[in-house]
């Protein structure tokens, strides 16, 4: 028996097997097919206008049940008891105020000192087998010289303060911008009794230069004294000049009216 069933069978087509727009088509272009109301496919029926009255009362009072009990736009729920907003005043923006070199370099050093502190020791004053940096001529001679063993590590020989040493430190180069450059320098050249020059952001700009240049591998002691035993290049920076505390730039103070 065919699934689809025949006019000849006389029971009711209790299934809606058959498909009433198919079944009129068939007919044709008459006019008793043309006023019959067309029947929707299965599925695309239209919603009766009821229900959507219903979801549409069911949203609003959701709505406002929400609104009412969840406290999802209180205030109160959503800031801090005692929170004040700051007043607006209509003046212009906050400025951030530029500090003197040596102060601000320094602080900024000390944090990149951090990935030194393990070997030299939170003072500077080194450890077993690994030379100091309080007191050594290294730190606070010429800036070039620094500026390569400390990007580049250094290895051999070497004396400081009068006492020998030969291992091998690492390359530190690696994620050291001229910014994280010039402000390790400055700080190691200027704390634990240390006293010598800031490092400017164009000298350490022109270390990297230099450094790049080179190509990697630790230097030592006979090739910086080559090469590098000089001050870099560059725009000195004195302790007290004020730099701004983003870039490091020196910033032009504006006198006062
Ligand atoms: C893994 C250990 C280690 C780390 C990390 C390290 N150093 Fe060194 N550093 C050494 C050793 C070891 C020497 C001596 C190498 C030699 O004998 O040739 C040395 C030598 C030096 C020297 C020259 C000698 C002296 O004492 O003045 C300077 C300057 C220096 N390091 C600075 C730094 C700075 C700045 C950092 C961080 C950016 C740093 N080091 C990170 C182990 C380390």
């Amino acid at each position: 028996m065919s699934d689809q069933q025949s006019s000849a069978d006389p029971r009711p087509d209790l299934d809606d097997k058959i498909n009433v727009a198919d079944a009129h088509a068939s007919l044709g272009d008459t006019p008793a097919v043309n006023r019959e109301k067309r029947v929707t496919e299965n599925g695309m029926e239209p919603v009766s206008l009821g229900l959507i009255l219903l979801s549409g009362f069911v949203m609003l009072v959701g709505g406002a049940v929400l609104g009412k009990g969840g406290g999802f736009f209180d205030y109160d729920e959503l800031y801090l008891d005692g929170m004040v907003r700051a007043p607006d005043t209509g003046g212009p923006p906050p400025v951030i105020l530029p500090a003197p070199a040596l102060a601000l370099l320094s602080k900024e050093g000390a944090k990149v000192y951090s990935k030194c502190a393990g070997c030299h020791g939170a003072g500077g004053a080194g450890g077993s087998g690994i030379p100091p940096l309080a007191g050594s001529d290294w730190v606070t001679g010429p800036t070039e010289q620094l500026s390569q063993i400390i990007y580049h590590g250094v290895t051999g020989p070497i004396e400081v303060g009068g006492v020998a040493y030969n291992g091998v430190m690492p390359a530190q180069g690696l994620g050291l911008g001229k910014k994280e450059l010039a402000a390790v320098m400055t700080y190691i050249r200027n704390d634990w009794g240390n006293k010598a020059s800031v490092v400017s952001l164009e000298q350490a700009a022109k270390a990297l230069e230099i450094a790049n240049a080179r190509g990697d591998g630790a230097v030592t002691v006979e090739e910086l004294k080559k090469n590098h035993d000089k001050d870099l290049e560059g725009a000195e920076l004195l302790p007290e000049t004020l730099i701004d505390p983003i870039t490091f730039e020196p910033v032009e103070v504006q006198a006062a009216k």
